[in-house]
């Protein structure tokens, strides 16, 4: 090639993509795509992107794609360059002012009365959670059974395999309501569980456990001395009520209601859109928190329940979470906790997003797997579950619709039982991608007619 002459032009390859070719670069990633992890799918989706040069409406990843709120930027510069943070640990339990702002938002957006201390930021729900399981799993001797219900977030499976424990499920898609406190108190009864774990807004589903269902789970949970592990990830993005005007009702769902054996991980990546800086909040029941129990003493050192979970769990995973995002959180906490709704922006983005793309599906044959929250509509946000007639599992459709130019992962990456189903994330597709999207579906849906 002469130094004048550019590199040709990859060729852009059309949709459909070739069948063989896209089986060869799965298989030579080496991707079972049936229990692909989300990771594992996206560096999949990168090779074939790549390869067919070719961009794709990207599903598989719950990744945020909203900018940083500037309040938050700012007050971690000022962190930086002003308060001089960088060169010392923070605050093994958290920044105070962090702390206190946290339990006014617990009042005003849960209505809980958590003092300062119960109020604990965490290296994104991710640590929060991992250090709640950790804690579940030492605090009943021999029982290292965990409920998971499902689906759910797939890393949570990750982290019971890690710490060696077995996950349970029990699948919403027919346990709701009593049907679902049935299931789980039978379960217990069985005398192997540590604890229950499961997120609401429920990742990928969508449903959001309802006030009766986390008062009978609260209630086993005291009952039978087993955690409850609540994963708010998605705090406040249950957009069929308006969660965000603080002091005034509705308050987010929470089984801290309910318990006194819970802990609630709220994320900030989402509602915040502030994953990157990776900071989340766990709130331990203040009687957890002051709880006592001796199987604690050999692995973490304390018979208290408090001090386990801070210096046993926390302190050796990461120390402290960094503390110039322990500002920025501070900043977006005191915006909400007076008024601004300005930070909560991301959840009427993703709502928005989802009640587009949603009847895209819907329209090009598609059914959701879940497709009620007890009888009602679920609510438009984060995510949402489909399957296509004929394809009986969510392996083979996402293998197809990988030549569609869209990806996702399989329900049973999610631990549900819906073998058939997919798990579709909408925040990273924007308004400039629908068009591409809409084409693609009805191309799918043209080639595979239904029956
Ligand atoms: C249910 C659930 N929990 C936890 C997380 C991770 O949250 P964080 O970024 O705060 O660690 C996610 C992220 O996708 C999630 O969906």
């Amino acid at each position: 090639m002469s130094e004048t002459q550019s590199p040709p032009e990859a060729e852009i390859m059309t949709i459909p993509l070739n069948d063989d070719l896209v089986q060869r670069i799965i298989e030579r990633q080496g991707v079972d795509v049936r229990s692909a992890s989300i990771r594992e799918m996206n560096a999949l989706v990168n090779a074939i992107e790549g390869e067919c040069n070719v961009r794709f409406v990207r599903m598989e990843f719950g990744i945020p794609g909203l900018p940083v709120n500037p309040l938050a930027i700012e007050a971690e510069h000022e962190a930086l360059s002003k308060l001089n943070v960088g060169h010392v640990y923070a605050p093994f339990t958290g920044v105070q002012d962090l702390k206190d702002e946290a339990s006014r938002f617990a009042k005003l957006f849960m209505d809980l009365d958590l003092p300062s201390n119960c109020c604990v930021p965490t290296v994104g729900a991710m640590e929060g959670c991992f250090a709640s399981i950790l804690l579940a799993s030492r605090m009943r001797g021999e029982a290292k059974s965990m409920i998971c219900l499902d689906p759910g977030f797939p890393v949570n499976r990750l982290q019971m395999r890690l710490l060696g424990l077995n996950p349970a499920s029990i699948d919403f898609y027919d346990h709701r309501g009593d049907k679902l406190l049935r299931a789980v108190e039978d379960r217990v009864k069985q005398g192997d569980v540590c604890g229950i774990i499961w997120s609401s807004p429920n990742n990928p589903s969508w449903i959001v456990l309802q006030e009766d269902e986390l008062k009978g789970l609260g209630r086993i949970c005291d009952e039978y001395g087993v955690l409850a592990i609540e994963d708010l990830a998605y705090f406040g993005m249950d957009t069929r009520k308006d969660y965000f005007v603080p002091g005034e009702p509705p308050f987010q769902p929470t089984v801290l209601r309910y318990t006194q054996r819970g802990i609630s991980l709220v994320s900030s990546s989402k509602i915040f859109s502030y994953a990157g800086q990776r900071i989340g909040l766990a709130f331990l029941a203040p009687e957890l928190m002051e709880a006592e129990d001796p199987g604690l003493v050999e692995r973490c050192g304390t018979a208290n329940v408090g001090h386990a979970f801070l210096h046993g769990g926390l302190y050796p995973i990461t120390a402290c979470v960094p503390e110039t995002p322990q500002y920025g959180l501070l900043a977006l906490l005191r915006a909400a906790n007076s008024g601004n709704r300005d930070v909560f922006r991301p959840a009427q983005e993703y709502a928005r997003r989802a009640r587009i793309m949603k009847p895209l599906f819907l329209e090009n044959g598609f059914k959701l797997v879940y497709d009620n929250d007890l009888g009602e509509p679920l609510s438009d946000g984060f995510y949402f579950t489909v399957s296509y007639p004929a394809f009986d599992h969510g392996a083979d459709l996402i293998r197809v619709l990988l030549r569609y130019g869209i990806s996702a992962i399989t329900l049973e990456t999610a631990g549900s039982s819906r073998v058939e189903g997919l798990r579709a994330c909408v925040s990273l597709t924007d308004d400039s991608r629908f068009g591409e999207l809409e084409e693609r579906l009805k191309a799918f849906h043209a080639d595979h007619p239904i029956p």
